[in-house]
């Protein structure tokens, strides 16, 4: 069992929660995340870490399904926490290598966390970031005050409620020509554009993969993805990969593989709990 300090609400459907986790914290770059546990017979969810303090390990994670939610009932422990998972962000564990590059970090939605936690570091390395955060509207930007201390940030929301109204990729090729390296979190199908724009371009850029998961660990094959026609997973190759050379479209259509059951459970999960 792993102790809760703080699950706690941050907005209408996301939440932090910080474990205590001394394990997690020693062997941590970013760019890696933790497989989690709520309870003994929970599923286990993929979450990147966003941040580390002290012992603690600091995770925002987006209420979507019944794992998710169950996550967010949590109180004192917590049954499993795994990791670090995955390879470290490549601009962080290298990041000699980019000092003379010109970085944007592109971010949507929940995508922020991992933002945050590879900005952070680089930050503190010397780095003058800019990060271009996306949401639908303006209460579901999170930890603006975090990411304005680490880099300078332009906002966009669909509904024009904060920042500029449009998507991040609007924002990113009215800019695109200060850049000469991109890195994208978020989903899928917001990854998928921002490489559109970037490969017009020639910007190179980095995407990390949020595949569904099960063991974490290269066995069970749930996280295949294809990346420049060759199968790789992302929970021991990823999940940051080359976006230029990620075949999206196969990898939204996986994502759906399970959603008659993914509804069912999340219809089960919440009668628990009402
Ligand atoms: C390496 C990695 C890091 C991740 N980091 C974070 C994080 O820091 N914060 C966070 O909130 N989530 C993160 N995710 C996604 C998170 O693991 C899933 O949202 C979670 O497992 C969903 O479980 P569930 O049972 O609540 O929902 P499910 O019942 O599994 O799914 C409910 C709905 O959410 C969608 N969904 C499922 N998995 C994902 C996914 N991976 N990404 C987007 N939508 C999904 C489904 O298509 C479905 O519509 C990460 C995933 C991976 C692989
Ligand atoms: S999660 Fe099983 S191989 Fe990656």
């Amino acid at each position: 069992m792993y102790k809760v300090l703080e699950n706690k609400k941050i907005s209408n459907n996301s939440y932090l929660m910080r474990v205590c986790a001394p394990m997690v914290v020693k062997n941590f770059i970013p760019g890696q995340f933790v497989i989690v546990m709520a309870l003994e017979d929970s599923e286990r969810i993929p979450l990147t870490i966003y941040n580390v303090d002290n012992d603690n390990v600091e995770l925002i994670y987006q209420v979507v399904g019944a794992s998710t939610l169950e996550l967010s009932k949590v109180k004192d422990s917590l049954f499993s926490i795994t990791g670090p998972l995955g390879r470290p962000s490549e601009v962080c564990k290298n990041y000699k290598d980019y000092k003379n590059r010109k970085i944007v970090y592109v971010a949507g939605g929940v995508g922020i966390a991992p933002v945050y936690s590879q900005v952070k570091f680089l930050k503190d390395k010397g780095f003058d970031i800019d990060i271009i955060y996306g949401a639908r509207n303006k209460d579901l930007l999170l930890i603006k005050d975090k990411i304005e201390e680490v880099a300078n940030v332009y906002y966009v929301t669909d509904d024009g409620s904060y920042g500029d109204k449009g998507l991040v990729t609007d924002m990113l090729e009215k800019n695109i020509s200060k850049y000469d390296y991109c890195v994208a979190i978020g989903p899928v199908i917001m990854m998928k554009y921002v490489c559109d724009v970037t490969k017009k371009y020639n910007v190179d850029t980095i995407v990390s993969m949020n595949p569904i998961m099960i063991d974490g660990s290269g066995m069970c094959g749930a996280c295949r993805c294809m990346v420049d026609g060759k199968q790789k997973f992302a929970c021991i190759d990823g999940p940051e990969f080359d976006g230029h050379k990620i075949d999206f479209d196969l990898a939204i259509k996986r994502m759906n593989i399970y959603e008659e059951e993914e509804k069912e459970k999340y219809n089960i999960m919440r009668g628990k709990y009402e």
